[in-house]
């Protein structure tokens, strides 16, 4: 019993002739960015002011800055994340309060955080993880009710939709990595997406040559001697930038498949003990960057040996979330015996301790799932009868 997952990216020939191209003409850094992506970007989401720069995590740092968010406010979000999403608010010399998840689909559980909004709280910071779709909709009513801005990590979910409308502007704007084994890849590089063009215009102010500024802003920053050149550094590389576009047009095409590859082997699991594939909520279609399996540990095998036998399988499988975020060493200043972090003073100041932080469920799936790249970018019905296969077998006890 075997399963060989695909390679990813696909070698995209479309792709690769558009940055020879740019490679060819020496064209592979603009004082000005990338116009024509972001331009692309923005038609893509249905609206919305992009700024395409260096990374995800810098795309992040900018939402957060162009909402003035920074020093002395709270940001509510995931501990259950790859940690850029945290290390962004931490960046902005803001705090993160975590809400706890859904132990089954991962995402950020909306009935967690209301508890958590303080005087000092500016936002909430909602990670469609693995690519499935975080609750927007309560989060939203959340937000508006209690006078907070909205963002979105959409990092892993790079058109995922709910309703129809993709996911990025289910409020104030949100943040995607295109680093190369994302869904949207360049090499590296990551867009920042703002419902508000003002905000936008704010975060440029940490990043964007003047070249790349509208005529009318560069004198307006400038009357007000706010043109300079204390910059963070996050001007993109417009190769990155290049294979973005291109890839657009071929990603819509790719996620149904990966949707409906996910759907074949939900069926061919049916009837399967021991392991659960995360549910979507109503009106949702992820995009499944991630395959995650969560394993019942009244059912189900040890994850250890459930691992061990998918290795053998040849279908991989890791943990990608082992430690929480708000469980990481580095987090919290109290009891921190290492190498000194910056953050830790705004934490101090903030008067917050981690070791208090209560975030079962993230716990519980930390010590209870495995996680797989779900690269099947075409429909292929077999592939995924031999992955249910080899999951079928590896959770037999
Ligand atoms: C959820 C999430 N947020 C943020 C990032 C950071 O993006 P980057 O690595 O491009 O800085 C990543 C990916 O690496 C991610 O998966």
């Amino acid at each position: 019993m075997t399963h060989k997952p695909p390679v990813y990216p696909a070698r995209d020939p479309a792709a690769l002739e558009a940055a020879a191209k740019r490679l060819a003409e020496a064209d592979w850094t603009r004082l000005e960015g990338a116009p024509e992506t972001e331009r692309a970007l923005e038609a893509f989401h249905g609206g919305g002011h992009a700024w395409f720069i260096a990374s995800g995590t810098a795309s992040l740092e900018a939402l957060l800055l162009g909402h003035g968010i920074g020093p002395g406010d709270e940001v509510i979000s995931t501990p259950y994340t790859w940690g850029a999403t945290i290390s962004a608010i931490l960046a902005v010399g803001a705090v993160p309060v975590f809400a706890d998840i859904d132990p089954l689909s991962g995402q950020l559980d909306p009935a967690t955080v209301e508890a958590c909004v303080s005087p000092r709280t500016r936002a909430i910071m909602t990670v469609h993880l693995f690519g499935l779709v975080s609750d927007v909709r309560a989060l939203q009513a959340i937000a508006q009710r209690r006078g907070l801005r909205l963002f979105e990590d959409g990092s892993q979910a790079h058109g995922a939709r709910l309703d129809g409308k993709r996911v990025g502007l289910f409020g104030d704007g949100g943040a995607f990595s295109c680093m190369g084994m994302k869904l949207l890849a360049g090499t590296e590089g990551g867009y920042a997406l703002f419902a508000d063009s003002a905000a936008c215009e704010n975060a440029k102010l940490y990043g964007q040559h003047p070249r790349g500024l509208a005529p009318d802003q560069v004198e307006r920053l400038s009357a007000d001697g706010l043109l300079d050149t204390l910059q963070l550094g996050w001007r993109p590389c417009c190769v990155s930038a290049e294979l973005v576009r291109v890839k657009l047009a071929s990603l819509d095409a790719e996620n149904d498949a990966r949707r409906r590859n996910v759907a074949a082997l939900r069926a061919a699991l049916r009837g399967v003990e021991g392991i659960r594939l995360p549910e979507e909520i109503d009106g949702a279609e992820g995009c499944w960057h991630l395959l995650s399996v969560v394993l019942d540990p009244d059912k189900g095998p040890a994850r250890e040996e459930f691992q061990r036998k998918l290795r053998e399988t040849g279908a991989g499988g890791f943990v990608y979330i082992p430690t929480p975020v708000h469980r990481m060493k580095r987090l919290n200043p109290h009891g921190y015996d290492g190498p000194r972090v910056f953050w830790h003073e705004q934490i101090l100041r903030a008067g917050i301790d981690y070791r208090e932080t209560r975030c079962p469920q993230a716990e519980w799936r930390s010590r209870h799932s495995v996680e797989f790249p779900f690269n099947w970018t075409e429909d292929n019905r077999e592939a995924m009868r031999q992955l249910a296969d080899c999951l079928a077998w590896a959770a037999g006890r």
